[in-house]
């Protein structure tokens, strides 16, 4: 794999992944990354990269559901590979309004599939990211394992298993060299404050109220992101071609939980000058509608046949999240001070 077209690459994970891949893994070829910039992508999530990279990097401002731009990207940069990131990816956005999650990642996939396609002799893989969301949700007891039935919620869930079936489709049909991963939640640096855990640490550390879905006891799998970024590079580089790999953290916690663990470290690492105990500002909220109540990813096909392992605990992950906040207070007022306000404002008055 020499050039790798990496979509949705200023994203949380996406931005990551490329950090990862040109700081720290194996790879030697070129990365480009073509991402629309919708709200949730964020240039800053790769500062300094171009400038430290400048023969291994390219940025394409384009979105994925236009065809001639996806075309062209293709074979303008001899695309052997695609990573593919972009989506709409927030559940609460997705219950409000489906049709970008439609669009992005039922379209948006088809178009990038059929570039890869079109470009078929010179693709070595498409490697299709996804989510454990997919499966629906779990009782108490048991685990989704790759063969677990598709069983989706949310629209966000309904538009990803949509797209992983047209990537298996292609693959059957036309031969397409595919890997497809399913992970758990992710957690880190670079994350946009409107999934769980940014947004409590920036509500707490304002001393705002933490809104927690119903009573709190739903149970999500958390995974550090870097920690998804190995397993993605280990699935597209060692991975079997047509196979699908579950990836999560063996890390269950329930979500008052993962908010109660955020408040005490927050007054432990930078109290409150009034020395407020932030576990004050929980407020229970009306749940989301179709809340999954547990996701639990077993992640054994992984872990036996690629030897990938996790390497941060939740506790050693959600430390360094923290403090990355704390450490990064200018990404955090820019990403706040754009549509993420409006969008909080409207949901939360
Ligand atoms: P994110 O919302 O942070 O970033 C998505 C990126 O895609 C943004 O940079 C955005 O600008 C870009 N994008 C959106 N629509 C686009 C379009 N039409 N054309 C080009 N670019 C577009 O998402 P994330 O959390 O980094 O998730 C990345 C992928 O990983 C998604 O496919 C998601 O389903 C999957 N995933 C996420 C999690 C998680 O916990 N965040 C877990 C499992 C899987
Ligand atoms: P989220 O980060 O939106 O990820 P997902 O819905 O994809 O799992 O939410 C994680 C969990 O936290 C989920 O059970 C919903 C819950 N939640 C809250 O309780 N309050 C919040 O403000 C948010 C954003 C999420």
């Amino acid at each position: 794999m020499k050039n790798i077209l990496v979509t949705g690459g200023c994203g949380f994970i996406g931005a990551n992944f490329i950090r990862y891949m040109l700081e720290e893994s194996n790879f030697s070829g070129r990365i480009i990354n073509m991402d629309k910039l919708t709200y949730a992508g964020n240039p800053d999530n790769l500062a300094g990269i171009e400038a430290a990279y400048p023969d291994r990097y390219v940025f394409v401002h384009a979105d994925i559901c236009d065809s001639d731009a996806v075309f062209k990207v293709f074979r303008e940069y001899s695309i052997d590979a695609v990573c593919h990131f972009a989506a709409e990816t927030h559940v609460d956005r997705s219950i409000l309004g489906p049709q970008d999650f439609i669009q992005t990642n039922v379209m948006g996939t088809f178009i990038l599939l059929e570039a890869a396609r079109n470009h078929h002799n010179q693709l070595e893989l498409f490697h299709h990211v996804s989510t454990d969301e997919v499966y629906g949700t779990l009782g108490m007891e048991g685990f989704f394992t790759e063969t677990t039935p598709y069983q989706p919620s949310s629209p966000y869930s309904a538009s990803k298993a949509a797209s992983d079936h047209l990537v298996r489709a292609y693959a059957i049909t036309y031969g397409l060299p595919i890997t497809l991963s399913n992970c758990s939640n992710n957690y880190g640096p670079y994350q946009f404050p409107e999934k769980l855990i940014p947004l409590m640490v920036m509500n707490a550390l304002e001393g705002k109220p933490l809104p927690v879905y119903g009573v709190g006891k739903n149970v999500r799998d958390w995974l550090y992101v870097r920690d998804h970024c190995s397993a993605v590079w280990a699935i597209m580089s060692r991975g079997k071609r047509g196979e699908t790999y579950n990836i999560g953290g063996r890390c269950e916690k329930a979500n008052i939980e993962v908010v109660e663990m955020i408040c005490d470290l927050l007054d432990r690492i930078r109290p409150d000058a009034g020395n407020a105990c932030r576990r004050d500002l929980v407020t229970f909220v009306k749940d989301r509608p179709g809340h999954d109540l547990r996701y639990a990813i077993d992640c054994s096909k992984l872990e036996k046949e690629l030897g990938w392992r996790p390497e941060e605990s939740f506790e050693t992950g959600i430390k360094k999240t923290i403090e990355w906040y704390l450490d990064n207070p200018d990404w955090v007022e820019r990403v706040r001070s754009g549509a993420y306000m409006e969008w909080i404002e409207r949901q939360y008055g």
